[in-house]
């Protein structure tokens, strides 16, 4: 699926391919420099992840391992309130292990810092997270991300693993919707 699918949906993009790609390849590069002769565990996040995981872990030359939870915050409609439910737990053991959470954005950060938080109390020796997209929202919560993709405006976006109401993460851009998709 791309632009040319979308017809009158689309709103804009806001980030293409190749600058998502390029961006990914300066984090890998940091993230490979950073973690240099220490074993590397990606977490990534279900569902909004997938793709960000994908290209990023392809984009690092050392051998990592990956795992990924699923989570789902109480609340209907698009904000988070917080309260952070484990619908997959992770397979792996994280005694010891450097942990890397992979995320697609942080909104209002609720869901990293209840994340960052657990993961933490399992005796990790480091837990950091990489997140592809921040909003301003997310610095009113004090949940330091490591590596930040890009910073993006307080809209709703979707495209490259992001939804709405479960479609449109096959898209390989990051874009806006027409607001008519909202209100069909
Ligand atoms: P937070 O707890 O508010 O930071 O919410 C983070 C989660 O909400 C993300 O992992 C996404 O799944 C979802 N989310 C936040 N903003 C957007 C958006 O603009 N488009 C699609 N999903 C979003
Ligand atoms: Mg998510």
């Amino acid at each position: 699926m791309d632009v040319d699918d979308m017809g009158q949906d689309l709103e804009r993009v806001l980030l293409d391919r190749e600058q998502i790609d390029a961006r990914l390849a300066e984090m890998a590069a940091q993230i490979d420099a950073d973690y240099a002769g220490r074993d590397l565990l990606l977490v990534g996040v279900l569902k909004g992840a997938v793709m960000v995981m994908a290209d990023l872990s392809r984009h690092l030359h050392s051998a990592v391992e990956m795992d990924w939870m699923a989570v789902s915050s109480y609340g209907a409609g698009t904000s988070s309130s917080g309260v952070v439910r484990i619908l997959k737990d992770l397979d792996t053991d994280l005694t010891g292990r450097h942990v890397l959470i992979v995320e697609d954005i942080i909104d209002s950060g609720l869901t990293l810092s209840w994340l960052l938080s657990n993961l933490r109390t399992r005796g990790a020796a480091s837990v950091e997270i990489a997140a592809l997209l921040r909003k301003p929202e997310a610095a009113k919560v004090d949940v330091s991300v490591r590596y930040v993709g890009f910073d993006i405006p307080s809209e709703f976006v979707v495209g490259y693993g992001l939804d709405y109401a479960e479609k449109y993460r096959n898209l390989p851009f990051v874009g806006t919707l027409a607001p008519h998709v909202y209100a069909d």
